[in-house]
């Protein structure tokens, strides 16, 4: 007898183990890419994420690439807890390389998508050799320039750097004199775009601070854009879907988004659809799954 309702409790128990672990949570959406986290808001899968992501990130031989209208980028790392992630350009220049040419992505994001994304308050983006004729020189010499500091970082100090040299560019001081600086830094804030091409520059170098570290010179500054993402209208969808046992993604429409239930998608939660996979009812089916088990084996025993 003992045995009979081991073997019962064995069978309820693995028969509801494909219920528990919906419960726990498979999020098929999370994954990885190198040793970079991909969870929500992004994802590389289609569907998977918030729409206001879609078509950004790409895995490409375990590097992340974020793709928008100036360019591509290597991610470098994603920071959940402050919502920013930092990229690498190719062709940005550091303290130890200058790219000139005009070949560097800047920053631009496609109308649609720039309130999802701009790059933190204390990221410096330092134009080289802009042309006079630069809108960044409108008015020039008579208005004040929108060149400055950034965060205790800005051209004074990054014409110290090596890359300069290597260049065969003369550090320019900043008299306004004879011509506008061979480099202006910039929060993007004050421009809104980094487009190169737009504003007649031939490079661009980025670096950005975490505070509140204090940093010694240019060699020390942490070189890549960092920007801040945020999720238009918050994420309290997204919160209820995965409070229920969901996976947060959005509909071919690339709009509207979606709670994935399993085999099922809802448009609010995975406690809103169906009754058989609601909650509610598995304690029920675990019963009468133990009811017909114990039923069957005890017309097993009685006619076997
Ligand atoms: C990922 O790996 C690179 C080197 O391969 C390392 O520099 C970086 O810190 C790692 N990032 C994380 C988030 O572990
Ligand atoms: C649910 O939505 C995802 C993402 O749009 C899609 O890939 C999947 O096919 C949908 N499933 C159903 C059952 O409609
Ligand atoms: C940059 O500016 C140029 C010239 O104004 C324009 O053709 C190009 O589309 C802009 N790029 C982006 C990414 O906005
Ligand atoms: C920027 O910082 C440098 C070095 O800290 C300083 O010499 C310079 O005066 C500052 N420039 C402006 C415009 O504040």
């Amino acid at each position: 007898m003992s045995t009979l309702f081991l073997a019962t409790f064995l069978f309820i128990f693995s028969a509801s183990n494909p219920l528990t672990t919906a419960d726990i949570h498979i999020n098929k959406c999370r994954s990885y890419c190198g040793n970079i986290t991909i969870d929500y808001p992004f994802a590389i899968q289609q569907g998977c994420g918030h729409p206001g992501f879609r078509d950004l990130l790409f895995c490409v031989n375990d590097f992340l690439m974020f793709h928008i209208s100036s360019g591509s980028y290597r991610v470098l790392e994603i920071d959940y807890a402050y919502q920013s992630l930092t990229l690498h350009d190719a062709h940005m220049s550091t303290c130890d390389n200058m790219v000139l040419g005009g070949k560097g992505n800047g920053f631009a994001v496609e109308q649609w998508r720039a309130p999802y994304f701009n790059p933190t308050a204390d990221n410096v983006f330092m134009l080289i050799g802009c042309s006079a004729k630069s809108p960044l020189f409108q008015g020039f010499p008579g208005q004040h320039l929108p060149c400055r500091n950034v965060s205790g970082m800005g051209c004074e100090d990054y014409y110290q750097c090596p890359s300069w040299r290597l260049v065969g560019r003369k550090r320019t001081a900043p008299m306004y004199g004879s011509g506008p600086p061979e480099c202006c830094a910039v929060a993007f804030e004050s421009i809104k775009m980094i487009n190169l091409t737009k504003l007649e520059c031939e490079g661009y170098a980025s670096a950005y601070s975490l505070a509140p570290l204090k940093i010694d010179g240019p060699s020390e500054w942490s070189y890549g854009i960092r920007v801040k993402y945020s999720v238009q209208g918050g994420d309290q969808f997204c919160r209820a879907c995965e409070a229920t046992g969901g996976t947060c993604g959005f509909g071919t429409d690339g709009v509207r988004q979606l709670c994935m239930c399993g085999s099922v998608n809802s448009t609010s939660n995975c406690d809103s659809v169906g009754s058989s996979s609601s909650r509610i009812s598995w304690p029920l089916s675990q019963i009468s799954a133990g009811f017909f088990v114990l039923l069957s084996i005890w017309m097993t025993i009685n006619h076997g």
